[in-house]
C-alpha cells in the first residue's frame, strides 16, 4: 500500500509550485492526521480527500508510517521535483544526478554499485544540503530488485516526478564471434532493464497524476546515437538501443493516459566519462590495443579519429545532455521522441 498511498497523498497535496516531498517521521506528532485506507480501496485519492482536513501537513498512515509534507522553496529548474537516476555511481548517471540536485531536485541515485551511489549521495548531501540525495541498490535487469528499489524511493521521498533510465552496458564485437553470454548481458541491462524500470515506476507516476490530473511526469531514457544508426561490430549494443526507442514510442502511446511523458535522449560519444577514459579498461585503451584505429599510437590518436566523425569535432558532454533533459521536463507538448545530442553526427530523417 505504501507505493499507492504516498504518491496519491503527494498528488492531492500539490500546490501551484508542485508536489511536496513526504518525509518520514519516527513517531506521530500530536497534530498528525490519522489515515486508514482499506486494502480493497478502488479510488485512493478520493478516499484520502474524504479523510483529510484542509491544511493537514502531518500524517499517521495505518500500515505505512508517519510522514510530513515538505515543500521546496528553491528557484532551480527542477526545484522540488523527486528524480531517480539509474546507473548513477559514475559517468553520465552521476553527473546527471548531480546537476538535477544542483537545480533543486531531491535525487535517488540507483546503481548495482551500492558503495558508489552511497558515497555519491553523501557528497551531494554535503554540497546541496542534508536530505537532498540518497543511494539505493538496484540491478535493473532483475524485476524484484527494481520493484524493491522503487519502493525504497517512495518510502524516502513519497513519489517520483522524473525517472531517468540511464544504466547501460557495452560489449562490442562482431556478430560472427560475440558470445551469447555477452549478447544476453547487454540485452538484459539495456533493453529488458529499461522495460522493468518503467513497469515499476509508471504506476507511481500514474497515481500522482490521478490525484492531480493537471500535472505531468517524466520518464527519460538515456539511449545513444547507436539507437538511431547501426554501429559496426557493435550489434548487440545498437540493437538494444534501437529496441529502447521502440519501447519509448510504445510506452509514450500507452502512458499518455496516465499523465506520463516518455522520451529518449541519444547522446554521441562521451569521451570524458570512464567508459572511454578509464586508463585500465576504458574504450580508448581497448581500441588502441586491438588496433581498431589504423595508425593510432596514443589515446589522443584514438580520440581524434572519433572526433573527426563529428561535424562539431568534439564528444558529447553532460551539459549537452542536461539541456535535452530540461527541455523534455519543461516541454509539456512532446512525448515518444528520441532526441539526438550528437554534434551533428546523427541527423533525423
Ligand atoms: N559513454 C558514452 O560514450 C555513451 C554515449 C551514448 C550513450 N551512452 C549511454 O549512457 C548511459 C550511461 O553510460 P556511461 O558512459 O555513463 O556508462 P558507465 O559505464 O560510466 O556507467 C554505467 C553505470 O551503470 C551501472 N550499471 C551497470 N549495470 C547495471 C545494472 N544492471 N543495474 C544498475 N546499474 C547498473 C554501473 O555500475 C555504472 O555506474 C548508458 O545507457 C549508455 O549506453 C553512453
Amino acid at each position: 500500500m505504501l507505493t499507492k498511498i504516498l504518491p496519491a497523498l503527494r498528488g492531492i497535496l500539490a500546490t501551484d509550485d508542485g508536489l511536496p516531498r513526504l518525509v518520514k517521521m519516527e513517531t506521530a506528532t500530536a497534530d498528525a492526521v490519522k489515515i486508514a485506507v482499506p486494502d480493497d480501496c478502488g479510488d485512493i485519492p478520493a478516499e484520502l480527500r474524504r479523510q483529510l482536513p484542509e491544511g493537514a501537513q502531518r500524517f499517521d498512515i495505518a500500515g505505512v508510517g508517519c510522514y510530513q509534507a515538505v515543500y521546496a522553496d528553491g528557484s532551480g529548474r527542477v526545484s522540488g521535483k523527486v528524480a531517480v537516476v539509474t546507473g548513477a555511481a559514475q559517468g553520465f548517471g552521476l553527473q546527471i544526478a548531480t546537476d538535477l540536485a544542483r537545480q533543486g531536485a531531491w535525487v535517488a541515485l540507483a546503481d548495482i554499485n551500492v558503495a558508489g551511489v552511497e558515497a555519491a549521495a553523501a557528497t551531494l548531501n554535503q554540497e546541496f544540503g542534508p536530505g537532498t540525495a540518497f543511494g539505493v541498490a538496484v540491478n535493473v535487469a532483475d524485476a524484484d530488485s527494481v520493484q524493491a528499489a522503487v519502493k525504497a524511493v517512495v518510502a524516502e521521498f513519497g513519489g517520483i516526478d522524473i525517472f531517468v533510465s540511464n544504466a547501460g552496458v557495452v560489449r562490442s564485437g562482431s556478430v560472427k564471434t560475440l558470445s551469447v553470454k555477452d549478447l544476453d548481458f547487454v540485452t538484459n541491462v539495456n533493453y529488458k532493464g529499461y522495460f522493468l524500470v518503467v513497469q515499476a515506476a509508471a504506476p507511481i507516476l500514474a497515481m500522482q497524476h490521478s490525484a492531480c490530473p493537471d500535472r505531468w511526469f517524466d520518464i527519460i531514457q538515456i539511449n545513444s546515437k547507436s539507437g538511431l544508426v547501426g554501429s559496426n561490430r557493435n550489434g548487440a549494443y545498437a540493437g538494444s538501443k534501437f529496441g529502447g526507442i521502440g519501447l519509448t514510442q510504445s510506452f509514450a502511446l500507452e502512458l499518455v493516459a496516465d499523465g506520463i511523458k516518455v522520451n529518449s535522449i541519444c547522446p554521441g560519444n562521451f569521451y570524458d566519462g570512464p567508459l572511454w577514459s578509464d586508463p585500465v579498461k576504458g574504450l580508448f585503451r581497448q581500441y588502441l590495443e586491438s588496433g581498431k584505429v589504423p595508425g593510432a599510437k596514443t589515446f589522443e590518436d584514438v580520440k581524434k579519429f572519433y572526433e573527426s566523425k563529428v561535424p562539431m569535432h568534439r564528444g558529447c558532454t553532460t551539459p549537452d545532455v542536461m539541456k535535452a533533459i530540461y527541455y523534455l521536463v519543461e516541454q509539456v507538448y512532446e512525448t515518444g521522441q528520441a532526441i539526438p545530442v550528437t554534434g551533428g553526427q546523427v541527423m533525423l530523417s
